[in-house]
């Protein structure tokens, strides 16, 4: 059973500066929701009701979020607008948030290691905020899980001369969709690439991936990569890769932050 979600949430956010001078990235809104709350709700949407975030230096805001403002509460109440807060207060209701701060930046593997006291000996799932998606990518993983047990990153088809933006994987198919992870490497080269198969910001982690990830030394750019620790837990045992249905926004671009933006608003506008 998964339990818990994890949100490496301590990054500088530096490609939308000034933005994210005094605003976590996570809270940049996309219409009136901030990143980090779809993430909390596809983790919910999935069965997952514990949130374990990985948070640093400027990150109160989140916290704040998602916790009750007496305040608010009291300038709102019985008024028209009431209604814009059921959401949020719902999260609150169903869902626990605890938080870590990652001291040193030093890399995603390094943050998911730092969530270790938070997450304990289970498998857990992780959500990237600033990959945002649509379809409830997380659910569809979780029961890829339940039959296969073992690590599970989701995948997509970029193009090409992308790859150097991502962790990219190659494997054999095994069933629809689904790949027997033998190669991962993180952001290579276009001509270096194993494949056109990149992760995007939604995993489900074994636990033994604590042990592997504090033997791990630093691999690309000088920090602790998740790529690398995933690719050793592939040769020792099993690792999977998922090529999802549904929709995902890099909102850790300004293009990708758009894209996601005209896409929910269109949804918005759809269902009025
Ligand atoms: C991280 C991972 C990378 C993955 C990406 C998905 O990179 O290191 O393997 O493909 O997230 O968004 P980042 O975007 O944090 O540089």
């Amino acid at each position: 059973m998964i339990k818990k979600c994890l949100f490496p949430a301590a990054g500088y956010g530096t490609r939308f500066l000034p933005a994210t001078k005094a605003t976590p990235k996570e809270m940049l809104p996309v219409l009136t929701k901030p990143l980090i709350q779809y993430g909390v709700e596809e983790a919910v949407q999935a069965g997952i009701p514990t949130m374990a975030i990985i948070t640093g230096r400027g990150k109160r805001a989140i916290e704040d979020h998602f916790d009750i403002s007496y305040e608010l509460e009291h300038q709102i109440k019985g008024t028209s607008k009431e209604h814009l807060l059921d959401q949020i207060r719902s999260l609150i209701d169903t869902c626990t948030f605890s938080y870590t701060r990652q001291v040193e930046m030093k890399g995603l593997g390094h943050a998911i290691l730092t969530g270790e006291t938070l997450i304990g000996n289970e498998p857990f799932a992780v959500i990237l905020a600033d990959d945002l998606c649509d379809g409830n990518v997380l659910e569809q993983m979780k029961n890829l899980f339940n039959k296969y047990r073992c690590s599970i990153v989701a995948i997509e088809e970029i193009p090409q001369q992308d790859t150097n933006k991502y962790g990219v994987i190659a494997g054999k198919q095994i069933e629809e969709d689904v790949y027997m992870v033998h190669t991962m490497v993180e952001k290579p080269a276009p001509e270096e690439a194993p494949s056109n198969l990149a992760i995007i910001g939604r995993y489900i982690l074994t636990p033994d991936i604590f042990d592997i990830l504090r033997e791990t030394k630093p691999g690309k750019g000088g920090e602790i990569q998740i790529t690398d620790a995933l690719m050793t837990q592939a040769q020792r045992g099993m690792v999977l890769a998922y090529k999802f249905k549904g929709k995902r926004f890099d909102c850790g671009s300004v293009d990708g932050f758009v894209e996601a933006t005209n896409y929910f608003y269109n949804l918005e506008k759809e269902k009025q």
